[in-house]
């Protein structure tokens, strides 16, 4: 807590983003933070196609659209989902229905009149379009954001304040109608249908810009939860595979009506020593390469699956899938010479199956040069998480550089462009495993060949690691 203390002294807005493809364990920090230390947490871009597990009273919990902050509702924490966000009303009102069933509260919760909602031909559009990777999509979640965006994008988009005027709403809809002939939905029997959804969400809906703006001038503690990550930024990530909003910092920002200049701590988070990625797009550190990239889009290789191909015992209680993330085959498999075989184990053994989609992650070395880059863009702190999953692994890569076609010199600087990312080889250094971290409770306490490769990673980065997450649970953390 002393370590907490430091960091957080004289802080009034913290951010919290993802430097990497996404799923790097921003639900842990937004309810680290929101736990310890703000009075607001606040989200600004995308919407349930975030998938951000917390553990909350020992079970886990994951949430697509609120704040991951939520669960501290009870003891005042305001969540707030702000004017970037894409929202599906459905969704979030089975979010809050779940909340209900588990007696968690949500009497702080404030929703952007400006944010955008998502509609059914959103959703529509999106699966016939954006998903399936096969039928030449990017792999989207198929929740309908590319779509939802677009329309906010040409200036037709209905927002949630829209929803309380019938008149302009019907107006609006009859208009975006000519935008979907394929969808032929009727305008009378779409607001019918959104009116109960409206009516249950009424007194939660403000204008959160003016409400941001409050809360910094009475010093109230915000935290900005991101969802996605840098890399899949409209504007910064590896487009065209990219998500529709800009979730680096600069965006988040915005997204809830905030100038960046005024977060006083920005931390990325970088999963560490490997990453992942989920749907389509370049990973130059990918283990299996191509192969891997095909196998994880293509149906049906889900965790079970895998469980089953590899011969790991599994159980399923209160249909979860259960498993020892620290069996010997998976660890077997983790140290494999063959490379799609090694990023199954890791897979396994670190779990990464789509908390929204279920779909299995790609996995990979972690990427310095990806890093640096982000540096560039959402700050010098970065936060490791996840290494304590890869216990029993007996070696481990960083990836410093890239080796380009043709190119005697090893290019040490990303780009964002895909067929760039999609054409380098990756120049690794390699460290010996480190074992069960597990039980570390203090920085200087980790292994020295770890900590060696961190501080490798900093230097080559230029960024400082200001913590290192040993486990799922809030306090599975070394604060350095
Ligand atoms: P969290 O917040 C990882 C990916 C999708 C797809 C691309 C576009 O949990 O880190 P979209 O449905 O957004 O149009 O899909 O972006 N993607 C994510 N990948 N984590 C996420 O969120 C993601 N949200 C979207 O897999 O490749
Ligand atoms: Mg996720």
């Amino acid at each position: 807590m002393e370590n907490l203390k430091k960091l957080v002294r004289g802080k009034k807005i913290i951010s919290v983003i993802c430097n990497q493809w996404g799923d790097t364990g921003k639900g842990k920090f937004s309810d680290y933070f929101s736990c310890y230390w703000a009075d607001v947490v606040a989200r600004g871009t995308g919407g349930n196609n975030a998938g951000h597990t917390v553990i909350l009273n020992g079970k886990e919990k994951v949430f697509h659209i609120l704040p991951s902050g939520i669960g501290h509702d009870e003891k005042g924490v305001i969540s707030l989902l702000g004017n970037g966000m894409v929202i599906d009303l459905k969704v979030l009102l089975e979010e809050l229905a779940e909340m209900d069933a588990e007696g968690m509260t949500y009497k702080n919760l404030m929703i952007s009149q400006d944010a955008q909602v998502i509609m059914p031909y959103h959703i529509s559009q999106d699966l016939k379009k954006n998903q399936s990777q096969k039928k030449g999509g990017i792999g989207s979640t198929g929740r309908g954001i590319g779509p939802c965006y677009m329309d906010k994008i040409a200036r037709r988009g209905i927002q949630i304040g829209d929803l309380y005027d019938e008149k302009i709403l019907k107006e609006k809809l009859k208009k975006i109608q000519e935008y979907y002939p394929e969808e032929k939905f009727n305008v009378d029997v779409l607001v019918e249908r959104l009116k109960p959804y409206a009516d249950k969400i009424e007194s939660y809906v403000k204008d959160t810009v003016a409400e941001m703006h409050r809360f910094r001038e009475a010093k109230k503690k915000i935290l900005l939860e991101g969802a996605q990550g840098l890399l899949l930024s409209i504007e910064h990530g590896s487009y065209p595979y990219v998500t529709s909003s800009d979730c680096s910092l600069n965006g988040t920002a915005t997204g809830v009506g905030l100038n960046s200049k005024d977060i006083d701590l920005a931390i990325g988070i970088v999963k560490y020593p490997f990453m992942t990625r989920v749907g389509g797009g370049p990973l130059p550190t990918e283990l299996g390469g191509n192969k891997s990239e095909k196998y994880c889009s293509e149906e049906g290789h889900e965790k079970e699956f895998e469980l089953k191909k590899y011969e790991i015992s599994y159980e399923i209680i209160e249909g979860e899938i259960k498993y020892d993330l620290q069996d010997k085959k998976i660890i077997e498999l983790m140290n494999s010479k063959d490379e799609f075989k090694q990023g199954v184990g890791i897979r396994l053994a670190a779990n990464e199956y789509g908390a929204t989609t279920k779909r299995p992650r790609r996995t990979g070395w972690t990427d310095c040069v990806a890093a640096k880059y982000a540096r560039n863009l959402n700050g010098v702190k970065m936060v490791l998480t996840k290494p304590d999953c890869l216990n029993g692994l007996e070696e481990f890569k960083l990836c410093f550089g890239y080796k380009v076609d043709g190119q005697k010199s090893v290019v040490k600087d990303f780009s964002k462009n895909k067929d760039f990312l999609y054409s380098v080889k990756p120049v690794y250094k390699t460290y010996k495993g480190y074992g069960d971290l597990r039980k570390v409770k203090e920085y200087k306490k980790l292994p020295t060949g770890f900590k060696k490769s961190i501080d490798d990673f900093e230097k080559f980065t230029g960024a400082e690691v200001i913590a290192v997450s040993t486990g799922p649970a809030r306090d599975d953390l070394i604060l350095r």
